[in-house]
């Protein structure tokens, strides 16, 4: 048994979706969040860059006594995962693996959709690891710069106009192709299920990367018997690089409940 917390970071807000899946899989455990608010999206950005910043994320975790790092952020998982594994004495876990088993499971036709980042298309991470699961695998991808903005800008209900315009146009493609599995390869995109969902029809299952991350995390922890042997009662600090008001208000969405503790700003650039 282990009580030390898990800590858990993104580029925003997006890692929130696993945060909200480890406390529902795990209530006893604590998390440490981080959220690079001042710094998304990282999803339009170099390799070299999106390393640079994971790695100031993960200095910055580091600072609390942790037992395992959940990279909670499709991005960094395709980008700078081994980097990360390798340079730090800790588990270091990303969603990328996770989701591509889940979706090599889930597919009848052998047709697999995938959305995330240009970040996360441009590395092949993802079809690569689909098509180690599931060799006669076609996949079909698609990069959506637009919906991390629209999302940490709020815009993510079905009805709004913006967010059902772009997605319209970033999914068509796919549905043409006549996919049977989606992978939403961005933890952002979760909060987009309803308007996703509802373009792409009902029979196409959607993968989840940021729960399928969580569940993984959840296994990993029992595996190592580093659970921390707690019914209930864990507790979730939040830390963010930009104005915390901002986060607060979307992180009680995207998690489903409210963020009542203060929130921690850290100056990033320090790590
Ligand atoms: N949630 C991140 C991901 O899963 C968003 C990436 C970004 O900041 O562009 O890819």
């Amino acid at each position: 048994m282990d009580g030390r917390p898990i800590g858990v970071f993104d580029s925003g807000l997006g890692g929130l979706t696993t945060v909200r899946e480890l406390c529902r899989l795990l209530p006893g455990e604590d998390i440490v969040y981080f959220g690079d608010t001042g710094r998304v999206p990282y999803g339009s950005r170099s390799r070299e860059t999106i390393v640079r910043y994971a790695r100031q994320d993960v200095a910055f975790l580091r600072t609390f006594d942790l037992k395992l790092i959940v990279i909670a952020c499709g991005t960094v998982s395709t980008t700078a995962l081994e980097v990360l594994a390798q340079e730090n004495p800790i588990p270091v876990l990303g969603v990328v693996a996770p989701a591509a088993a889940a979706a090599a499971r889930a597919t009848r036709n052998d047709r697999v959709g995938l959305i995330g980042t240009q970040a996360s298309i441009r590395s092949g991470a993802y079809e690569a690891l689909i098509h180690k699961e599931d060799p006669a695998a076609q996949v079909f991808s698609q990069p959506c710069p637009l919906f991390v903005p629209l999302v940490e800008n709020g815009r993510f209900k079905p009805g709004d106009v913006v967010i059902e315009t772009v997605a319209a146009e970033y999914l068509a493609p796919l549905k043409a192709a006549g996919v049977d599995t989606l992978v939403l390869g961005c933890t952002h995109y979760p909060l987009l299920e309803g308007v996703i969902s509802a373009q792409m029809g009902p029979e196409v299952t959607l993968v989840n990367a940021g729960a399928e991350g969580a569940w993984a995390a959840a296994a990993r922890l029992a595996e190592l018997d580093a659970l921390s042997g707690r019914d209930g009662g864990g507790t979730c600090r939040y830390f963010v690089s930009d104005r915390q008001e901002d986060f607060s208000r979307l992180a009680s969405i995207f998690l489903g409940w409210d963020v009542t503790g203060a929130v921690g700003q850290v100056d990033i650039s320090r790590y």
